[in-house]
């Protein structure tokens, strides 16, 4: 699977790059999706499959777009959301405090080494997030560790075109406008030459997809939207997964 290979600071780099575009990050998504991004993590909500009161790992949740809309289309559930920028957290929380929004619990964690026991979730969502992960099988993994058997992976992601004519336009797009008007608004130079390489390098959806069987996810759909840009990727966690060895019945 084709996905960028990170040098050893790259971690800490991304973790940074994200702290210092806080202040337009929301503004930036919107106006650079023309608002689709709005649209696009209803519908991962949307495909999302609850039982009652579900307890949800919003990952990568970065300002919380998605936990806000978690708990607005499953007012009874509980969002954990973790990221392990602070700076995107707590303005995140300041859409929590201005929308009085309880229900959402801010935690600051690296997704390849989450803080929490295995099978904690029902459900588990990560919205552009994955594409920033160094090691996407390891990533997969410990989504499925803390997922409970039977819950559900929700994956929002940018994907790469297939389609010749627009794959050409709009990685001219990504790598000529997208990065000018980034860094006029956000002064930083990295940030969205960055997210042009990060989506050209990302697997094709049907790709993902096939990665996500391979790490093991069961009852995989996926679908693109917005001309094939976005990817909405669902998978379940093995309903009859072993117990770990330590905790097997004799
Ligand atoms: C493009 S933003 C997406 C934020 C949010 N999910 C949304 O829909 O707007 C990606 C987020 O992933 C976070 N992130 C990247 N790598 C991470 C990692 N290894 N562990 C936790 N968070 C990470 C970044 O800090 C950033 O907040």
């Amino acid at each position: 699977m084709s996905q960028l290979q990170p040098s050893a600071s790259s971690a800490r780099r991304i973790e940074q790059m994200f702290s210092g575009i806080v202040p337009w990050y929301d503004f930036l998504n919107r106006s650079l999706s023309l608002g689709q991004d709005v649209y696009w993590r209803r519908a991962l909500v949307q495909g999302l499959r609850l039982p009652p009161r579900p307890l949800v790992l919003d990952l990568a949740a970065g300002t919380m777009d998605v936990s806000l809309e978690i708990m607005r289309q499953h007012p009874q559930a509980r969002v954990v959301a973790a990221d392990f920028s602070l700076p995107m957290l707590l303005k995140g929380q300041e859409k929590l405090t201005a929308r009085g929004r309880p229900g959402i619990v801010p935690v600051a964690a690296d997704a390849l080494a989450l803080p929490f026991a295995d099978r904690t979730f029902a459900a588990l969502t990560i919205a552009f997030g994955v594409r920033n992960l160094p090691d996407h099988a390891a990533a997969l993994r410990e989504m499925q560790r803390v997922l409970k058997p039977g819950g559900m992976v929700a994956i929002l992601e940018f994907v790469p075109p297939t389609r010749g004519l627009l794959a050409g336009v709009y990685a001219l797009y990504l790598t000529r406008l997208l990065p000018l008007v980034g860094r006029f608004f956000s002064r930083h130079s990295f940030a969205y030459s960055y997210l042009a390489e990060s989506i050209l390098n990302f697997p094709t959806a049907p790709a993902f997809a096939r990665f996500m069987a391979a790490a093991g996810f069961q009852n995989i759909h996926w679908q693109t939207l917005t001309m094939g840009i976005v990817g909405l990727f669902y998978g379940v966690k093995d309903e009859g997964e072993l117990p770990p060895a330590d905790k097997a019945v004799s």
